[in-house]
């Protein structure tokens, strides 16, 4: 098991990433939003959404004093809004409480942060010996040791840890996961684990992890009323609960008096337990917006707090766009 840890060690000090903008700082702030930007979402994506948030709030203080419509918008794209939501919360009571837990137990009490994203935490910023579990390494351990479900992952994710490198093991974990042992074909002849990997000595990397069934998704519909009116937009503040609690969308509901003028074209979105198929129309509309809705320029709109199935139909409404109003 040592040899586990000193071999992922020092392929990382050689191989692993060095250059992502978070690792240049401890600052527990700037992990921890990384951390939280980093749940189910790919590094590619999350380092221009990493550097702007930082620029508007740069540190927990600015952060907590921001309103949730703006932190919703500068998260607006990124996905899985709870996120958001838990973070700015977080903020709330961190700026409360004047600093930071610097334990991977104190960090898991905050909003929207897991055993991993606190350990991640604890290790990055406060050079803890904590474990994570992240999907990319439950695959490695599951490869590495034959090792499935979720308890018995942890229990050896904690045996494995090394007693010094925390940062440079959990970072080597990571990159490991992302980089050599992928899902789809492995890399394993630059793998510095390979020698004593299960699945490779078995022939079973086709089959570890084990795949959970995955269950058809059910299918919801919605239509979206997209009222215009003089370059402006009709948009409705989700109320809090949902996943898109906090951002804005198109009612769901016509406005009273307002003419449909034409269908545009469906759309899809994946969400984590359901699939929406949302279709937005036109409509011509007369009146006045109901109490949480809100009419915005139709250039602004697409720059607003907004999902992004509903930029998209935005973006299109925009000169140039693909479907402009008749
Ligand atoms: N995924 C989760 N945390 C990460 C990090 N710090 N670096 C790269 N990928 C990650």
């Amino acid at each position: 098991m040592r040899g586990f840890a000193a071999s992922v060690v020092a392929w990382q000090q050689r191989h692993g990433r060095h250059d992502l903008p978070w690792q240049a700082s401890r600052d527990p702030y700037r992990v921890w939003l990384a951390e939280v930007m980093l749940q189910q979402t790919q590094v590619a994506a999350v380092i221009p959404y990493y550097r702007r948030f930082l620029e508007r709030f740069p540190d927990v203080g600015t952060l907590a004093a921001a309103s949730q419509d703006e932190v919703l918008r500068l998260w607006s794209g990124l996905g899985y809004y709870a996120r958001g939501r838990n973070l700015h919360a977080a903020a709330r009571a961190l700026a409360a409480a004047g600093e930071f837990p610097r334990t991977a137990d104190g960090l898991r009490k905050l909003p929207g942060v897991g055993r991993t994203t606190a350990g991640a935490i604890a290790v990055f910023a406060f050079g803890r010996r904590a474990a994570i579990l992240d999907g990319n390494v439950k695959r490695v351990l599951a490869r590495c040791f034959g090792v499935q479900g979720e308890a018995r992952q942890w229990a050896l994710a904690e045996r494995l840890l090394p007693r010094r490198d925390l940062r440079t093991y959990t970072q080597a974990l990571m990159d490991l996961g992302a980089t050599v042992c992928a899902r789809a074909r492995p890399d394993c002849d630059r793998c510095p684990v390979a020698r004593g990997c299960v699945a490779r000595r078995e022939g079973r990397i086709g089959e570890l992890p084990a795949s959970r069934a995955r269950k058809a998704l059910p299918t919801r519909r919605a239509t979206w009323y997209v009222h215009l009116q003089a370059g402006k937009v009709l948009l409705e503040r989700r109320r809090e609960a949902g996943l898109w609690g906090g951002l804005w969308t198109f009612p769901e509901r016509r406005l009273r008096g307002a003419k449909i003028t034409r269908r545009l074209p469906a759309l899809e979105h994946g969400f984590t337990h359901f699939r929406l198929r949302a279709q937005p129309v036109l409509c011509a509309a007369p009146g006045n917006a109901a109490p949480g809705q809100l009419w915005l320029d139709l250039a602004d709109a697409p720059g607003a707090a907004v999902p992004t199935p509903v930029r998209r139909v935005l973006r299109a409404l925009l000169p140039g766009g693909t479907h402009q109003p008749a």
